[in-house]
């Protein structure tokens, strides 16, 4: 265990850049602003869906804190700032009718990101979908993915001259299949012929945004992809065939039809005739041309086949290396393999590493901020990416998730991600260790 993140920071070089990662629901405080109520608004009333009914209304009320929250990641050296605009915020009632108060809040944190050198990286949609669409069927509706390309507009005419990069979606994998298969988040739906509409509406909408993005001549425009190492649970062939299924569902479906406007054969397969009539002609859409690539990446799964399940006839497990405290196995050989699939999938495009953390039971109470660990997850994360940066791969940077504690989704307040802590009944930051070492670490960079 280090306290130091310098050995692999060092060996990266200047223009590598280092930013911290936020999203809008997860920290901002639905309540405030006349925000208006997204699907997680609703979600986490219905009971057994969310640990403690927990909801994002006051989160980490950045809404108000946000200037010293903008302080913070300054003053750890970083010179980025990865961040989710609110639909709902924007647009509470409907879509044609723009809040001011949300307009006023985001001007304010661009320009406080810029008054301080941070580089604002913006993601327009981080999964407060708001409610009315959720209504009519959110993400298995092609018309959500219609009006996703109009809010786009929005953004861009307020703000797009003042975002150094912008992704649509974040994580369409969890939007889709976690939220519409598994239905673990928001819709919490379980059905495949969800799944399936919702896979393909989600990079729809990706496609759709890029061209409006485009339109508006803005010239740094990527995705954000979270990957999960796909590991074969034993020796079987039914294990092989269950990984490679599930590497399709998971990663596959978005690299293969952002680069090359496909979706891999298996998973067509598997979704039959759920998917969209007539989905080949967006295709091309889809496979708008992007300027760089993000990974989010945390951990791996063992896939292990189980004859009961009546779809993809296969189970995630988790294996014997250490856990974080979301049960998540430590595995960063993953990122390597993520690091290299991406470099085949974009050979030309500078790939960031957009979030990478680890949730731990740091309580403040014991006074324990020394949160070891964590600075350990980080280290052997960035050793991965200092190495491969040496062999002349184009990492560009690398985005820690997250600058403080906040609303970590179905497990609601009980799973710490921050290097800064927050006491969610007082709002009060502490930086932990984690905090001092990227501190350390940054003002060390030559
Ligand atoms: C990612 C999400 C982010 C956070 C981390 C832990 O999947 O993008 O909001 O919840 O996981």
């Amino acid at each position: 265990m280090s306290l130091s993140l310098d050995t692999h920071i060092q060996r990266l070089p200047k223009d590598f850049l280092f930013g911290v990662a936020t999203s809008s629901y997860q920290i901002e405080g639905s309540d405030f602003g006349n925000c208006g109520l997204s699907h997680w608004d609703e979600f986490a009333k219905q009971s057994g869906r969310v640990f403690n009914n927990d909801d994002g209304s006051i989160a980490c009320d950045h809404y108000h804190l946000w200037e010293s929250d903008l302080d913070l990641v300054r003053d750890a050296g970083f010179k980025a700032y990865r961040f989710s605009f609110s639909w709902p915020r924007l647009l509470p009632e409907n879509a044609k009718i723009v809040n001011p108060d949300g307009i006023a809040f985001y001007d304010r944190l661009i320009d406080g990101m810029l008054e301080r050198g941070i580089q604002p990286f913006a993601t327009l949609y981080h999964w407060d979908l708001p409610v009315r669409y959720a209504q009519k069927g959110g993400w298995q509706m092609r018309d959500t993915a219609n009006y996703f390309a109009d809010y786009t507009d929005l953004v861009m005419r307020h703000f797009g001259d003042r975002l150094f990069s912008i992704a649509p979606i974040n994580e369409p994998w969890c939007v889709s299949w976690l939220s519409h298969y598994w239905g673990h988040h928001a819709p919490g739906v379980q059905s495949i012929s969800a799944a399936a509409r919702s896979m393909h509406y989600i990079q729809l909408a990706h496609g759709l945004s890029i061209q409006v993005m485009r339109s508006h001549n803005h010239n740094y425009l990527g995705c954000v992809l979270n990957k999960e190492y796909a590991v074969p649970f034993d020796e079987t062939e039914e294990a092989a065939n269950s990984t490679h299924l599930f590497d399709g569902i998971c990663n596959r479906w978005f690299d293969e039809s952002i680069f090359n406007g496909t979706y891999p054969e298996e998973v067509l397969t598997l979704f039959e005739d759920h998917m969209p009539d007539n989905y080949i002609n967006d295709m091309a859409i889809i496979k708008e041309p992007l300027d760089w690539v993000g990974t989010n990446y945390y951990t791996r799964s063992l896939i292990q086949p189980d004859k009961s399940e009546p779809n993809i006839g296969f189970k995630c497990v988790r294996g014997n290396l250490p856990k974080t405290d979301m049960g998540w196995e430590i595995a960063p050989e993953g990122l390597t393999h993520f690091i290299k699939s991406t470099t085949h999938y974009a050979p030309d495009l500078p790939h960031y590493i957009t979030e990478n953390g680890m949730a731990a039971a740091d309580d403040i109470r014991q006074g324990n901020l020394q949160d070891l660990d964590r600075i350990d997850y980080f280290n052997s994360h960035l050793e991965r990416i200092a190495d491969l940066k040496a062999q002349g791969v184009h990492l560009a940077g690398y985005f820690a998730w997250s600058l403080l504690d906040n609303y970590e989704w179905a497990f609601g307040y009980a799973k710490r991600f921050g290097i800064v802590h927050v006491d969610f009944s007082t709002q009060k930051r502490t930086p932990k260790s984690s905090y001092l070492a990227w501190q350390n670490a940054l003002a060390n960079r030559p």
